[in-house]
């Protein structure tokens, strides 16, 4: 199994953004994960398409766009433009879940589909086979710094189910309070992305902590 760690820069010190992202580059990241927040699907305003091609020639890793934005489909030629990836958003804040995602495709971007903690899976019945990412929140989203929810571990445990079974492939992301003590029991459960915010921008020493959490991916 390639795992892959996704550092979250919504607990980086955004004043010193480029050097940020240089850094966990540097560190061993795999992607840089960019959430979007509008004061409006979620309760908290972070940044826009500026920063991201702010930041693009700064790495050049994956940029992982997880849009926590109501309405989606007026940003994403916006983050597309700005050297976006990936871009993710939840089904709850699209008014036409398939065109949103043939709307990212259209514009060169892989598509993911975000489902909070309460959102069922059947989210995915018409849709997986279009997506190249299913992220699932293990916190509320909103917020860095929260505590991992463990009622989704048997979420995840069946998304992995629906995606081998399917046969093609699928990154199945986890969002939320993934920290070094957590990541392997995230991981049995069937995650191979992970995205981490405060627990490397927190850390001291990211490429320490991004070894510490690939020493324990790889006893599994
Ligand atoms: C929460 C965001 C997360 C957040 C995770 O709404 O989507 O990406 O940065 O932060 P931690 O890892 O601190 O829970
Ligand atoms: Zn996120």
């Amino acid at each position: 199994m390639a795992y892959r760690i996704a550092p979250s820069i919504l607990s980086a010190d955004f004043a010193r953004l480029g050097e940020e992202v240089r850094a966990v580059a540097a560190a061993g990241a795999d992607l840089v994960h960019f959430d979007v927040m509008d004061n409006h699907y979620v309760p908290n305003l972070t940044i826009g398409p500026l920063v991201c091609a702010a930041l693009r020639p700064h790495v050049k890793l994956p940029l992982d766009v997880h849009l926590m934005v109501r309405p989606v489909d007026r940003l994403v030629p916006d983050f597309a433009k700005a050297g976006a990836n990936i871009i993710t958003f939840h089904p709850e804040a699209s008014e036409h879940i398939d065109r949103t995602i043939a709307l990212i495709r259209e514009h060169g971007c892989k598509p993911g589909l975000v489902l909070n903690p309460a959102t069922p899976l059947s989210f995915l019945d018409h849709t997986l086979e279009k997506l190249d990412v299913v992220l699932l929140m293990s916190v509320n989203p909103g917020f860095g710094g929260q505590q991992f929810i463990r009622s989704v571990l048997p979420k995840i445990a069946e998304a992995r189910r629906r995606i081998d079974a399917l046969g093609r492939e699928i990154w199945l992301e986890v969002d939320g309070g993934i920290k070094t003590d957590n990541i392997a029991e995230v991981a049995r459960a069937g995650a191979d992305t992970f995205v981490a915010g405060s627990a490397i921008f927190g850390s001291k020493d990211y490429a320490a902590t991004l070894r510490a959490m690939r020493e324990r991916l790889a006893v599994l």
